[in-house]
């Protein structure tokens, strides 16, 4: 039986170039333990998206990854941009907005009000924005030498000969050329060309353009792509752009095993693919989340969305808040545009298996586009 096998698989251990993303959330993940190991189990490479998880909460969910699988897998970070950047405490942030951006207060509690939502909770992790969280964080992956650490944002520079000691492969995200270049000076041994139809923080280049572009800048080092992968088509178009591998998100948010709440699946099954866009109310940074009542209340208000991480802090507290008044739909529900073309919820190895088949499937069917030409 024909399957799909590139180099960056024997590189990684692993069966077929299908990367399940790494998917975070406020004060939790996508990606439950059993949905790594099941994409792992069935021969791609499962990642733990981690950075809403407190350290030991992480080294949990690496056992239990480990007690369900023998295969490699990984984990997704945020790491620092700078080592020398200050930690900055959730408080001191809720207290500037207050002084410095009346309006954005007043809007915040227009919106509690609006929506019933019980403004008394807060969200409860003590750290907005943590370097030394995120140090622990890196130092659990580091410790239990998982086979795989991805940096999804911020410079991996310090981590990566640490990583490398411990056999730990290093994957870097970039969404333009230009930040290639940074993650090989870094010594990441991967790069991932994540374009601007994926789910979640997202750039502007989109996938098309981005990964032959990446390709050329990095070859030698192997380019996994992502953004707007979900089907044998689009995972041959990867594999013909120069990428080893593909890194799907919103693919998998659609497996059993992804920890989504049902409000959350249904708006994502109703998704069209223009219902899908880039806002930054959420986070203060452009991401792209599925609209619903939140992103258009920001959008009418005419107030421009806070930098992260001011936005992040009233919006965690927000939806922290909202999803114990009974209105977990309110919450971010990042998806990439392809989020359009998916409606089926189907077990974690059928989606690898089905990206697989289709993609075979596709490459055979390519050659009766080849003709000798009119000369020959
Ligand atoms: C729900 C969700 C959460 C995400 N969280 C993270 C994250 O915590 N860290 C990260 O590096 N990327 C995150 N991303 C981006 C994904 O890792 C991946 O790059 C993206 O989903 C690929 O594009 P696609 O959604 O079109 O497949 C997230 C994406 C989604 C859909």
């Amino acid at each position: 039986m024909t399957t799909l096998h590139t180099p960056l698989c024997d590189y990684l251990g692993i069966d077929v170039p299908i990367i399940q993303a790494g998917m975070g959330r406020g004060t939790g993940s996508t990606t439950s333990p059993a949905l790594v190991a099941a994409v792992s189990e069935a021969g791609g490479l499962g990642c733990l998206g981690a950075t809403g998880w407190d350290p030991e909460e992480i080294r949990e969910k690496i056992r239990e990854v480990r007690a369900l699988t023998a295969r490699p897998f990984g984990v997704d970070l945020l790491l620092p941009a700078s080592l020398a950047d200050a930690d900055v405490p959730r408080d001191d942030v809720r207290a500037l907005v207050r002084r410095d951006h009346p309006a954005h207060a007043r809007f915040m509690e227009s919106l509690y009000e609006r929506f019933a939502v019980d403004p008394s909770f807060k969200h409860p992790q003590h750290w907005a924005l943590s370097p030394t969280l995120m140090r622990q964080q890196a130092d659990v992956v580091l410790e239990e030498r998982v086979p795989v650490l991805v940096s999804g944002l911020g410079d991996p520079a310090w981590v990566v000969p640490l990583a490398h000691e411990a056999g730990i492969k290093v994957m870097g995200l970039v969404g333009a050329p230009r930040h290639a270049e940074r993650q090989i000076r870094s010594g990441v041994d991967i790069v991932i060309a994540q374009g601007s139809e994926a789910g979640g923080h997202t750039g502007t280049v989109a996938t098309l353009a981005l990964v032959p572009q990446v390709v050329d800048q990095v070859t030698p080092t192997p380019v996994v792509a992502a953004g707007g992968i979900a089907d044998g088509r689009t995972v041959a178009a990867a594999l013909a752009l120069g990428a080893q591998a593909v890194w799907c998100g919103t693919a998998f948010l659609f497996a059993e095993e992804a920890y989504v709440h049902a409000s959350l699946r249904a708006q994502l099954t109703a998704a069209g693919a223009r219902d899908v866009v880039v806002g930054r109310s959420y986070t203060g940074k452009p991401s792209r989340v599925v609209v619903n009542e939140v992103t258009r209340a920001w959008a009418e208000s005419g107030l421009e969305p806070l930098p992260m991480p001011l936005q992040t802090v009233i919006m965690d507290d927000f939806t922290y808040a909202a999803e114990r008044s009974g209105r977990p739909d309110l919450v971010q529900n990042p998806a990439g545009q392809i989020a359009g073309m998916l409606d089926r919820h189907e077990p974690a190895a059928t989606i690898v298996r089905r990206l697989v088949d289709e993609a075979v499937a596709v490459i055979g069917d390519l050659p009766r586009y080849l003709s000798p030409g009119r000369n020959a």
